[in-house]
């Protein structure tokens, strides 16, 4: 068994990342970590604890920050729905999350399970900053960080230059890039390439037929609106699934070492990932970037989730 922690803002594809870790069976969750980002954080925790009780889990579920370390939170309400979820009416209300604060449980779990623990990341950096502000020590204890968030190569998604995870919070994400953690970001570059889903990809996937296979995709419907007006895709892309994916199996995706940086600035210089392609600046690589994936891999193991 692989002890993962999940740090999540859980909207339509952040519940199908969730739903793949824990129906992995060598993959025991530990612990699963509410931050604000997609939606307000109460509405994340609902969305987190709806999908735990969906897949038949037991991971308890921690409410963290309800908004960035310095700036005012900005949802994405526009592209996963007012619920986070596709607004398709699913019963997300009236579930109790566990006690006590994200920041403090991941803590506890980290430590816990001192270098026999992966953390996922699949929101803004708000609670694992704060965690590791709190307790810089953490960043030598977990075993290996995964990242969705940043652009490895290409354009952003919430600006130009910015992916929505770092741009929400960049100075969460800079104190978690120079944390010192062994680490691997999966930009939205990844999802954008290898992560999306167009109509007959998704009835395919939905055509197995289980519950959980009509959940995957249904509660897709507001980003798939989004992605074909918004991001010139042919449907909905999941990069909180294809970054799972690729911390069950890490043989999924190809990677380089790079020094990666995060700009605190306003406008467009909010929240870049500065990738150091070429070493220009001397400074050593701290960051694994992964430069391509496997669909097809990916595609088997989400559908083997929802079998
Ligand atoms: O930019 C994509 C990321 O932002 C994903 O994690 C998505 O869930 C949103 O949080
Ligand atoms: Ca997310």
């Amino acid at each position: 068994m692989r002890n993962f922690i999940i740090d999540t803002d859980t909207a339509s594809d952040d519940a199908v990342a969730l739903l793949m870790a824990l129906r992995q069976p060598d993959i025991d969750v530990k612990a699963i970590t509410v931050v604000a980002g997609n939606v307000p954080l109460p509405l994340a925790v609902q969305n987190a604890l709806y999908t735990v009780e969906l897949c038949g889990a037991d991971a308890p579920v921690y409410a963290g920050c309800a908004k960035p370390l310095l700036r005012d939170l900005e949802t994405a309400q526009d592209v996963h729905g007012r619920d986070g979820l596709g607004d398709i009416g699913l019963p997300l209300e009236g579930r109790t999350p566990a006690a006590g604060h994200a920041a403090d449980a991941l803590r506890e779990v980290v430590n816990a399970h001192a270098g026999d623990i992966t953390l996922v990341t699949l929101g803004p950096l708000t609670n694992v900053a704060l965690a590791l502000l709190r307790e810089p020590e953490l960043a030598g204890r977990v075993s290996h960080c995964w990242i969705m968030g940043g652009i490895g190569s290409g354009h952003g998604n919430v600006t130009p230059t910015a992916e929505f995870n770092i741009w929400v919070d960049p100075e969460a994400a800079k104190v978690v890039y120079e944390s010192g953690m062994k680490m691997t970001m999966v930009g939205w570059d990844i999802s954008w390439r290898y992560a999306t889903f167009d109509a007959e990809q998704a009835a395919e996937i939905r055509r197995i037929g289980t519950p959980l296979a009509e959940f995957v995709i249904d509660i897709q419907a507001t980003l798939t609106e989004f992605s074909m007006r918004e991001n010139d895709l042919a449907g909905f892309d999941l990069p909180d699934p294809i970054t799972m994916a690729a911390a069950i199996d890490p043989s999924i995706a190809q990677y380089r070492d790079y020094r990666v940086d995060v700009t605190t600035g306003e406008g467009l210089e909010r929240g870049i990932t500065v990738v150091d392609v070429l070493g220009v600046a001397k400074r050593a690589p701290q960051m694994r970037v992964a430069t391509s994936a496997n669909r097809a891999a990916f595609v088997d193991m989400l559908k083997r989730s929802v079998s």
